[in-house]
């Protein structure tokens, strides 16, 4: 566990905080009303601890280009509702408007900054905590706060102005969301009940080539199992003939990291042939019908939507007979209901399994929570690429900011012992 300030050890009544949150939630493309309230829920208790501070929340929901690019009115008032307090809202993240609206807070009151993305220099994400710091919305907003909590565990990974930049201007401390993740995601990797297998699908299959690698060479897990585009990767780099249709759809989302990934699964495969699980089945999805086939009888010139029913209950039976499971994203294309079943059933797996189960990524935590499996879990993440970083060996920029910043300020800001 990083070793960084926390709410228990700081007394900030009384104080102007900003709070960076991550409440980028998936909004329905019509009414831009919200999906999931998942990541909204899970910032209360933080606030809760700062019910007699001046809070000022930063936050950004999704980027710009994408569509559901908004502002973000619509969760502070979602927040509102969830806190049952009035959450102020100003349409300007450190200007005139945004400085004088902070100035004007008592105490216990709360005010959301618009999107944070809506800044340009939030958007640069390379450059070290010092760069950062030199942009308007870190020195403005540090002239007027007294301290800056994170708990934006699912953007740790983003070296970003609002996550990074305050590491050296305010002290910094992480929120209780940031440090239940980090203490939760620390525990499944510090010492993992064995056998410790890895549960990795999705289109995410760079990230979770690196997640493998660290796995194995740092003996964190037994097993790999590959599911979803991370499997159809290593059927191609085990010279399965998976279709035209599949090796496609694999360039076109791996694009420039294509050559790179390939060469890197291919060694994780030769250094350990033994631990990385393929499908020995697969659904293919064929004129609108789910129809399964044996690795055997590919190539068929049809797109793989799925684990075939075979690989399903092996994998099943893995999941039940580990003691830990790290899971991160779908084993298929779940959204179309034929072929959501290696899906369901691994998650199903993990809920009625004795093992120690850890979920990651955005999709499956929102399955998970859709299928009311979230308590039978040991622990579902709110991040998806923080998470598959973190477990990935990766030291999070939002992290190294927090400890940089604690070993600056926590002299300055520390309760006396006694209070704590
Ligand atoms: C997420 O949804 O994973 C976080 O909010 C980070 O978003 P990003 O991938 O757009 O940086």
């Amino acid at each position: 566990m990083a070793k960084v300030l926390t709410l228990d050890e700081v007394d900030l009544d009384g104080r102007t905080v900003l709070v960076r949150v991550d409440i980028n939630s998936p909004l329905d493309p019509k009414t831009n009303l919200f999906l999931d309230d998942t990541r909204i829920r899970r910032i209360l208790p933080t606030l809760n601890r700062l019910s007699k501070s001046k809070v000022v929340l930063l936050s950004h929901q999704s980027r710009p280009g994408k569509k559901d690019f908004t502002s973000t009115l619509g969760h502070a008032r979602e927040l509102g509702r969830l806190l049952g307090r009035n959450v102020k809202w100003v349409d300007d993240i450190y200007g005139k408007k945004a400085l004088a609206a902070i100035e004007n807070l008592e105490d216990g009151e709360l005010l959301m900054l618009n999107n944070v993305r809506m800044d340009d220099e939030e958007n640069n994400t390379k450059g070290g905590f010092d760069l950062m710091a030199e942009t308007q919305m870190v020195q403005n907003l540090s002239m007027i706060a007294d301290a800056f909590v994170n708990d934006a565990f699912a953007c740790a990974h983003r070296s970003s102005p609002s996550i990074v930049g305050f590491t050296n201007t305010l002290p910094c401390i992480a929120g209780e969301l940031m440090n239940y993740e980090l203490s939760k995601l620390g525990q499944a990797l510090e010492n993992p009940k064995r056998p410790c297998i890895a549960v990795l699908g999705g289109i995410k299959v760079d990230d979770s080539v690196t997640v493998a690698e660290n796995m194995l060479r740092g003996g964190t897990c037994d097993h790999i199992w590959v599911t979803g585009g991370v499997a159809n990767l290593f059927l191609y780099i085990s010279n399965i003939d998976i279709g035209e249709v599949n090796v496609n759809f694999l360039k076109g989302e791996l694009g420039n990291s294509w050559e790179d990934t390939v060469s890197k699964a291919s060694k994780l495969l030769v250094d350990f042939p033994e631990c990385i699980i393929m499908p020995s089945d697969v659904a293919l999805h064929m004129t609108g019908n789910r129809v399964d086939h044996p690795i055997q009888n590919l190539p068929i010139e049809a797109p793989i939507f799925d684990l075939g029913i075979t690989s399903i209950r092996a994998l099943s039976k893995a999941i039940k007979s580990a003691g830990t499971i790290i899971l991160n994203g779908p084993a298929g294309v779940f959204e179309q209901t034929d072929f959501a079943l290696g899906t369901v059933e691994m998650l199903n797996a993990c809920a009625e399994g004795n093992g120690y189960a850890v979920m990651g990524g955005g999709h499956t935590a929102t399955l998970v929570s859709q299928r009311g499996l979230t308590r039978k879990m040991g622990h579902v993440s709110t991040g998806g690429g923080a998470c598959l970083e973190l477990l990935a060996g990766r030291v999070l920029p939002g992290v190294a900011s927090l400890e940089e910043s604690a070993e600056q300020f926590r002299f300055s800001i520390s309760k006396p012992l006694d209070h704590q």
